[in-house]
């Protein structure tokens, strides 16, 4: 696929299912993320990656958060919850690891790391696996950064859930650009 075409065309796929990225693809994914700018090359995320058995414990862990913050919160949400990582194969987490610079502040960080999961979506995209970014207001809970075993200056930005494209594609509104474009 032509460069522009990927661009282009890109859309978050909710419906996911196996196989999950090879070992290959992995490699790809991660490096097209390094290749997002990175003022003072600080390269301030890093990625986990949870498969198989270990999105059940990552569901766990997401409903512990949830309840510690509200113990009432019905059964079916509970269940929602335990249920949310297993909607695909495969989850890479980012985790920003902010670095101390002089002249790079943390938000320039977090810019940088959108940069980079949006490389990894687009890189996705790119091998035909399906990948959609989720956060939620859980993922900032820091009951699950402990429980992920982040440092305490880490902190996570979501999940890219990954996959194989179930069900059809949807359709995107094409944006016009004029709206968006202004001269000074
Ligand atoms: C940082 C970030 C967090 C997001 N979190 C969620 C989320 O928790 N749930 C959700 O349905 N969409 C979330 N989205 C939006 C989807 O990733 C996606 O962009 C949106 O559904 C539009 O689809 P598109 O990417 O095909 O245009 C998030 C997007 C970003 C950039």
């Amino acid at each position: 696929m032509d460069a522009l075409e990927l661009l282009l065309s890109r859309i978050s796929v909710p419906a996911l299912t196996e196989p999950g990225p090879t070992h290959e693809q992995y490699q790809t994914m991660i490096q097209s993320a390094f290749r997002a700018p990175d003022h003072a090359h600080l390269q301030p995320y890093r990625f986990i990656r949870v498969a198989g058995d270990r999105r059940h414990a990552l569901g766990k862990i997401m409903l512990k958060a949830v309840l510690e913050r509200d113990p009432k919160i019905s059964e079916g949400q509970q269940a929602r919850l335990l249920k949310n990582p297993i909607r695909a194969p495969e989850l890479l987490l980012p985790v920003l690891t902010p670095k101390e610079h002089p002249k790079v502040p943390e938000v320039e960080q977090v810019l940088s790391l959108g940069g980079a999961v949006n490389n990894i979506l687009n890189a996705a995209h790119a091998m035909g696996i399906g990948a959609m970014w989720r956060t939620g207001l859980i993922c900032y809970e820091p009951s699950i950064a402990r429980d992920l075993g982040l440092a305490a200056h880490e902190r996570l930005y979501g999940f890219i859930y990954l996959g194989a494209p179930a069900g059809n594609r949807k359709t995107v509104e094409a944006i016009n650009p004029e709206d968006f474009l202004s001269d000074w």
